[in-house]
């Protein structure tokens, strides 16, 4: 592989509660970097990907896959579901994307197993009106095996045998459970496992130990972008719990997926919206119930990539980003989709919140009760009539574009450093003089 010296490495996050655009801008900067880096979650995370007229949905894969001089690797704080990342591989290599000697899988990695997704399932429909809207893959009984320390990992993948009788016996327990506790039906296990042993067929060759390659990257001035799937108001702690998904989406946990200690890491670029959009459940104080969350989710095409869902659609909120920027240490925001807002006839941001007892609020609560009780407090700002999808240029936005992006920045306390105005890679400007704006630039070769 090329080397790509020079520009340090960079993390990549999701700065709301995900679909933020994280798998184009990941793409789109991999261009600059030796290795791109997934750290957290599994197949629940869907990154869109569009280079021409070609369409990726990836899921496990790292979203710099799409670059033939990249390496990818995966790392120990994902979980991983072997038939669905066999079935990644697969799609990719269809579409002509060489794989082999280019992706590293942590033999740490979690283990999803078909009886984690039935469980996913059965507990959300036990959970009634109070249900997480999880995506239905097993995420959550994934991590918790791994957490309760009855878990298989992936470097079991090299051993069929020992594959069978550890995964039989565990799938044994948790259909014990699906029986006794859900009243659902138990999976088969012949043909759990026969599933299990096809895809590590498949699998065992990208089984390495992650840490010393991306540490002899980093000490070698090789640059390594590090790829956080979800956003941080789905993070496990720090997101609007329960309500959440079950792993470390900050940068931070980063390091600890990969074995590497935090100076190998670099600066933040936390992707959002122009606007706001959540699946599942959970509280959302800027959701627009009405026309304008139709027209949001009409023009933003706001259905989810993993599981076709409509996702719910509303207004930028300061308050939240503001919470995001300081809890993930956000250096620069890359805003995504503001061709969406193109000719709206209202445009509204919250800047604060009021709850039920009057009190107005300028900080996200803790709890997601009390989030799920409050009202925000908009500011109209005008819209703009011309479009600006397309544009690779700040100097060709309408005014009020900039204006918005601009009252922004300056409410949420760190630049814009980058503008995506379109799916496809060259739909992108670099804008602003921030110092990240021209980490940026360097990066991505726009002066
Ligand atoms: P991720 O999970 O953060 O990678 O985001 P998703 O891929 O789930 O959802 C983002 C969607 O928006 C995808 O369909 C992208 O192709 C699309 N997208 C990304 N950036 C832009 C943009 O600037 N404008 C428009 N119109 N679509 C975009
Ligand atoms: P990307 O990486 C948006 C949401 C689910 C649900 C909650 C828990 O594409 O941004 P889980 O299946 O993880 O137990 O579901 O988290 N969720 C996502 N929402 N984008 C994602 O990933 C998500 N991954 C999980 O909808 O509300
Ligand atoms: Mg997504």
């Amino acid at each position: 592989m090329g080397a790509k010296r020079g520009s340090g490495s960079l993390m990549v996050v999701g700065g709301q509660w995900g679909d933020e655009g994280k798998g184009k801008i990941v793409d789109l900067l991999s261009a600059g970097f030796s290795a791109v880096v997934r750290y957290n979650g599994g197949h629940n995370a869907g990154h869109t990907v569009r280079v021409g007229e070609k369409h990726f949905a990836l899921h496990l894969v790292p979203s710099g896959i799409i670059h033939s001089d990249v390496s990818c690797f995966m790392g120990a704080g994902m979980v991983i579901d072997p038939t669905a990342l066999k079935t990644e591989l697969d799609l990719l290599a269809e579409k002509g994307v060489e794989i082999a000697g280019r992706l590293c899988l942590s033999p740490r990695a979690a283990l999803l197993l078909p009886t984690h997704r039935a469980l996913d399932l059965a507990r959300e429909g036990m959970r009634g009106e109070e249900k997480i809207g999880t995506t239905g893959r097993g995420i959550g009984p994934a991590y918790q095996d791994s957490a309760q320390r009855r878990g298989l990992r992936t470097g079991l993948l090299v051993d069929p045998d020992a594959l069978a009788i550890k995964s039989r016996t565990l799938m044994d327990q948790h259909n014990q459970e699906l029986e006794a506790v859900y009243g659902a039906p138990a999976v088969d296990l012949d043909e759990a496992v026969a599933e299990l042993q096809s895809a590590a067929v498949h699998l065992a060759p990208f089984l390495r130990e992650i840490g010393p390659e991306i540490r002899n990257y980093s000490d070698s001035q090789e640059a390594v972008l590090f790829e956080g799937a979800q956003g941080v108001l789905l993070d496990l702690i720090w997101g609007t719990y329960p309500f959440v998904t079950s792993s470390s989406c900050l940068p931070g946990s980063a390091a600890a997926s990969c074995g590497v200690g935090p100076r190998h890491l670099g600066p933040v670029v936390g992707v959002m919206k122009a606007y706001a959009t959540r699946v599942g459940s959970g509280p959302f104080p800027t959701e627009d119930h009405g026309n304008d969350g139709d027209l949001l989710r009409d023009l933003g095409a706001e259905y989810g990539t993993t599981t076709g869902r409509p996702r719910r659609c509303g207004w930028f909120d300061v308050v939240a980003a503001r919470y995001a920027v300081e809890t993930a240490g956000i250096d620069a925001i890359a805003l995504t989709k503001l061709d969406v807002l193109d000719g709206l006839s209202t445009l509204k941001v919250a800047l604060a919140y009021e709850t039920e007892d009057g009190e107005v609020l300028d900080t996200f609560p803790a709890d997601a009760e009390t989030l799920a009780s409050v009202r925000p407090i908009y500011v109209d700002l005008p819209p703009w009539a011309g479009g600006t999808r397309g544009l690779v240029q700040e100097s060709d936005l309408p005014p009020a574009a900039e204006g918005y992006l601009q009252f922004l920045e300056e409410k949420i306390g760190v630049p814009i450093a980058v503008v995506s105005t379109g799916p496809r890679r060259a739909e992108t400007m670099v804008r602003g003089t921030s110092e990240m704006t021209v980490v940026l630039g360097k990066i991505l070769n726009r002066p």
